[in-house]
């Protein structure tokens, strides 16, 4: 007879081996389901239920294809690299809904409404703002200017968080003293069209803090609770320490806010000079960011901001010149809570709204 035998057997596990190479291939459970578990396991996430279990996979699927198109734009070792964060279970839809905030662009456009031909008294200051040498690098996070990085969690101060940090930083250049101030006391107290954890901008916030000679305390004297409270009055309370209390306060006397579209050298000689700025942007692909520089994928259309950062620096000299941008999202986001944003596109909207301060 002839050798048929083993020639068959071959064939047929050739074609078992096919038969089940494709069905893997096209079955989704195995290495996202795999994934899924290492993801759960690094993350120490834990899910109510079998459907909050899918749920999760459904959007940690998403997460993954996201994060593969994004990848793709990478032109250099330095560019943005994305990756599955502790959001990366969230769909798009819900990361906007607990992480940023939906109504910036509606605030940002009120605000231009209102101001629109009130800039006169902020000529100086801009001048100040826009003239100076340029230096090729400058991080004001090694001179000590900065406190740590916050956290807003499920709160939607992020506008709070980066004036109060730019007040911070202005504090600091004026006297040399690194006072955390206190980001709750803008939550329960902003108004002008401020509203806590539900919503706010940079701009109004400044504005408010000027018209009203605003006292801000230290974060000691009003901590951080990361949810709307009853505005306490804090000025005349305490017995003993009233003198020295009034000595801690921290005020606004000026501001400048403007959008820098085309002009990005002139706020880099402003950072140089007068220290971080708030700003505006568009933070929706940083859901699934892990550092690097950011070049693609950042819609800069003002109708998308929806977040607010500071800016804390800038490198020239880098492969991809770019900006040290400071997040409120703690410090296991990005580069320990920093980004990178390349300089000269408004990326990401980041010099849509731009705000810096002078302060007492
Ligand atoms: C993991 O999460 C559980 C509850 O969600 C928490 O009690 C525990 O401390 C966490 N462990 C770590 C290492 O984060
Ligand atoms: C799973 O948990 C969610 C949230 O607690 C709940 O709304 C839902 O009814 C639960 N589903 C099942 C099948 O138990
Ligand atoms: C990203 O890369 C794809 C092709 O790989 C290209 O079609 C697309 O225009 C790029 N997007 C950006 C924003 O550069
Ligand atoms: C300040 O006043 C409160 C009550 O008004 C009192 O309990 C407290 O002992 C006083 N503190 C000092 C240092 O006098």
């Amino acid at each position: 007879m002839m050798p048929t035998g083993p020639g068959v057997v071959a064939c047929v596990c050739v074609g078992c081996l096919l038969f089940f190479g494709i069905l893997s291939k096209f079955r989704p459970k195995s290495w996202e389901e795999d994934e899924f578990q290492f993801y759960i396991d690094k993350f120490n996430k834990s899910y109510v239920n079998e459907t909050e279990y899918q749920q999760r996979f459904l959007a940690f699927k998403k997460s993954l294809e996201m994060i593969e198109i994004m990848n793709k734009n990478r032109t250099y070792q330095t560019s943005a690299l994305y990756g599955v964060t502790a959001f990366s279970d969230m769909l798009q839809s819900e990361f906007e809904d607990l992480r940023l905030q939906k109504n910036y662009a509606e605030r940002m456009a009120l605000r231009q409404a209102n101001n629109a031909g009130s800039n006169e008294k902020l000529h100086r200051f801009r001048r100040d703002f826009t003239d100076a040498n340029l230096p090729r690098k400058i991080d004001w996070r090694t001179q000590g200017a900065l406190t740590p990085v916050n956290n807003q969690h499920e709160c939607g101060a992020c506008w709070a968080f980066s004036a109060i940090e730019t007040i911070e930083a202005a504090h600091w250049l004026r006297t040399g003293e690194l006072r955390p101030l206190s980001t709750q006391q803008m939550i329960d107290c902003a108004r002008n069209g401020n509203n806590g954890c539900r919503g706010g901008d940079i701009c109004t916030l400044f504005e408010w803090l000027v018209d009203n000679d605003v006292a801000i305390r230290p974060a000691d004297d009003y901590p951080l609770h990361l949810r709307d409270e009853q505005c306490k009055k804090l000025t005349s309370v305490g017995n003993a320490t009233t003198a020295s209390e009034s000595k801690t306060d921290v005020r606004v006397t000026n501001f400048v806010c403007m959008d820098m579209i085309g002009k990005e050298d002139d706020l880099l000689a402003g950072i140089g000079r007068m220290g971080p700025v708030a700003v505006a942007v568009n933070a929706i692909s940083w859901q699934n960011y892990l550092g690097g520089v950011i070049q693609h994928h950042c819609g800069s259309h003002p109708a998308l901001m929806n977040h607010a950062v500071q800016i804390v620096g800038y490198d020239l000299e880098a492969e991809i010149p770019h900006y040290l941008v400071r997040n409120s999202w703690g410090e296991e986001f990005g580069h320990q809570g920093y980004l990178k944003i390349a300089i000269g596109g408004n990326l990401c909207g980041i010099v849509n709204e731009v705000a810096a301060v002078e302060v007492t």
